[in-house]
């Protein structure tokens, strides 16, 4: 993955937290293919910061990136695929579009709701990302469509055979790190971000509609 100088801070690699968790099912499948459903940040972004108001900052769907891949750059921060897509195609799906991206409302395969710069805390570059919570309303909201297409039984196997990947922390830890104005502790700070994470993982979200 080729990095250009503004991407360099998203991409705090040491920082960031990558968790892969499998929801549990002794039912059948619900068809050959098991969802992907995605979160997080720059490191899983498919091109959500396309369709957000945002600065360029946040924003990658022009030359050269995705040069080795993609045509045109599909707003991923890297010069090709993220690991999401590997993964992706490791299990003989296709691709998992960008949530936002209003060409694809199908979602059949799973959705991607990363976004470049996002952080766990809503504060994290608030009002040019698409925050985490965020991420779960439209997790929600997706839900809802599901439900309403497959019914309750269908999507409640649907949900619980989907893999669930997430990439965050890293953006959080670096605004902390060029704050110099802050009057957190480092260890406060960390526990702030753990909870917000924790959060996260345990709370079913509500339909924002
Ligand atoms: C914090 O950093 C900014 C930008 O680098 C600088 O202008 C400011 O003086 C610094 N503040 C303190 C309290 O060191
Ligand atoms: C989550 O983050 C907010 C700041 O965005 C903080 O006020 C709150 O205490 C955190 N929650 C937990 C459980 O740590």
């Amino acid at each position: 993955m080729a990095v250009t100088k503004s991407d360099l801070g998203f991409v705090l690699i040491l920082s960031c937290l990558l968790i892969l968790t499998s929801g549990q099912s002794s039912q059948g499948h619900f068809n050959k293919h098991v969802a992907l459903f995605i979160f997080g940040d720059s490191l899983f972004d498919p091109g959500n910061n396309n369709y957000i108001n945002t600065t360029p900052d946040f924003q990658t769907n022009f030359w050269p990136n995705g040069e080795s891949y993609f045509n045109p750059p599909s707003g991923r921060f890297s010069d090709g695929r993220l690991i999401p897509d590997f993964i992706a195609e490791f299990a003989r799906l296709p691709l998992i579009p960008a949530y936002l991206d209003p060409h694809d409302n199908e979602f059949l395969y799973g959705a991607n709701f990363a976004s470049g710069g996002s952080g766990v805390l809503v504060e994290t570059n608030a009002g040019v990302v698409v925050d985490m919570r965020t991420h779960l309303q439209y997790f929600a909201n997706l839900e809802k469509h599901y439900r309403h297409i497959l019914g309750d039984a269908k999507d409640d196997q649907l949900l619980s055979d989907a893999v669930y990947l997430f990439s965050c922390g890293g953006n959080d830890y670096q605004i902390f790190l060029s704050n110099n104005e802050t009057s957190l502790h480092h260890e406060q700070y960390v526990e702030m971000v753990i909870g917000n994470m924790s959060d996260v993982f345990k709370v079913r979200p509500v339909p924002m509609l």
